[in-house]
Order: structure tokens, then sequence, then C-alpha cells
């Protein structure tokens, strides 16, 4: 028997991995985060599983459904939207199940904030801009920050921010970076990227706070940094004619110069 955590994406349910799919379709016992979690991946399921939405269950009631799982020695499909690596409560599942001897694996998924720069066509990192993604949150009602993690730290770095469960907290998170990035510093908030209702909001620090409505609320990706919406940014060495390459050798001189795939 094992818990199989899976990232089940940020909304639409085709961007889920075949092997998430797979395993949904395998465990007869499915726990999905149900606040978020969009209701079609749990068309994967098996006939007769028994599938539970854990968004109005603490802890303890969720440990002891799969351990009731475990005695019966049925697998079991525990569902986080998104990927897994961040804000799942993964981590703490995880210590419980440990002490208890359950076995578990652990499926990426999609994360939102992927989904959200999908949703803008727009790659977060360009040479001599941004080469540094920052993912993280302001303060909420259950999570605080650790004292170093603050949006005025991040900003000092000019990195593309990915400010997550923030929407409630627009006004302080215009106050806390304008004064690194300025007010002309491209904003975007995607607004349940990649389903079918999605929103995508683009503007700047100066006028972020007018343009969004009271529509968009919790499920919103703050993207802000000067990489959004950048022209003037330079090619990447990468594809340039000549730069010397293992893939490209330039030269015979190159040390790539002979190298085929395979070679290591
Ligand atoms: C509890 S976190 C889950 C993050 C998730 N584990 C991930 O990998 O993206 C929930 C927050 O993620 C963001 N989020 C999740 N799904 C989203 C979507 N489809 N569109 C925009 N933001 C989303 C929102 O900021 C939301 O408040």
């Amino acid at each position: 028997m094992t818990v199989h955590f899976i990232g089940a994406g940020p909304g639409a349910a085709d961007l889920l991995t075949l092997r998430g799919r797979d395993l949904i379709a395998a465990c007869p016992v499915c726990l999905y985060a149900g606040s978020l979690v969009p209701k079609a991946v749990l068309a994967h399921c098996p006939e007769g599983a028994r599938i539970v939405n854990t968004a109005p269950m603490d802890l303890e009631a969720i440990i002891a459904e799969i351990a009731a799982a475990h005695e019966r020695g049925q697998d079991v499909a525990r569902l986080h939207s998104g990927d897994l690596s961040i804000w799942s409560a993964m981590g703490e599942q995880m210590r419980r199940l440990r002490a208890l001897d359950i076995p578990v694996s652990v499926t990426p998924g999609v994360p939102a904030f992927a989904a959200a720069a999908a949703a803008l066509g727009a790659e977060l990192t360009l040479p001599g801009i941004a080469q540094s993604v920052v993912l993280t949150r302001t303060p909420g009602r259950a999570s605080s920050m650790p004292p170093g993690e603050t949006l005025t730290a991040f900003a000092a770095t000019g990195a593309t921010l990915a400010i997550h469960l923030s929407i409630g907290n627009l006004d302080r998170v215009v106050a806390d970076l304008t004064p690194a990035y300025g007010l002309d510093c491209p904003v975007a908030v995607i607004w349940r990227a990649s389903w079918p209702d999605q929103r995508i909001i683009r503007a700047t620090l100066a006028t972020i706070r007018e343009k969004v409505d009271a529509g968009i609320s919790r499920t919103a990706l703050i993207l802000v940094g000067p990489a959004l919406g950048a022209e003037g940014f330079a090619e990447s060495c990468l594809y340039s004619a000549d730069y010397d390459r293992r893939y490209r050798p330039q030269s015979a001189e190159s040390p790539w110069a002979g190298w085929s795939e395979g070679d290591d």
C-alpha cells in the first residue's frame, strides 16, 4: 500500500501528467483538496473509488482516512493543486505518514506560476533583465512569514516575483515593491490561470489597484518585475550562431570538435 501524492495542476483538467493520471486511475481511494483541485481530474478515478474532499477536514481526520485505507491495503491518490513542492501541506502529511510507516510517492504537477506565465506567453527569465524567479507570498491569517522573507528584500534583487496567496494584500504588495521597482514596473494579475474563465490583467505598479476589480479574488497570482513585457533584452548565447558549444563546435580547435551524442 502506498500514498501517492500527485500534483493535480493549476486548473485545466488536461494539465495533469500522464503518470498522475495513471496513478489516480489505479487507486481505489482518492483524497483531494477540493478548494482548488479541478473536479474534472476526479473523472480518472476508477469506478467505485472512495473519493473524499479534504477541504473541510483537519490533519488528524485526513491521516485517519489514509490510515484506514492502509489497514484495508488500498493505495491512496492524494491530490493537491499545482505542484506539491510549494504550499501544498504535503510536508506535514508526510511527516505523519513516515511516523506510521506508511509508504509514499510524489508525482509533480504543473504549478500555477507556470500556468500564469503561459497565459501571458511570457518567459520570466530574460537575458540581462532577470535571471531569477522568486516564488513567494505575503502573510495571511493562518501563516506568518519568516523575518528575512519580505517583499522589500526580494524586490532589492530585481528578480521576477511570483506572488501567491496575496491578491487580498494588493495594496501592501504595491507599497512594498514600488521603492525598488518604480511605479512604471510591469505587473500582471492572472486569475484562475488555465481555467475556462481565466482572466489576465496587465498594468504597472501605478495602475494595478484600479484595474483589479472585486471579481478577482483568491485564486490569483501576481507577477511583478521588469522582465514582464520587456522587449529590449539581449539574445541568449545558446542559439547564437558563433557560440562554441558541445552541440555546435565552431572549429576543429573547439574542445567539442568530434564530440557526438552518447560520448558522455
Ligand atoms: C495554496 S497555493 C497552491 C499553490 C500550488 N501548489 C502551485 O503549485 O501553484 C494557492 C495559491 O496559488 C495560486 N494559484 C493556484 N492556482 C492558480 C491558478 N489557476 N491561477 C492563478 N493562481 C493560482 C494563487 O495565488 C493561490 O492563492
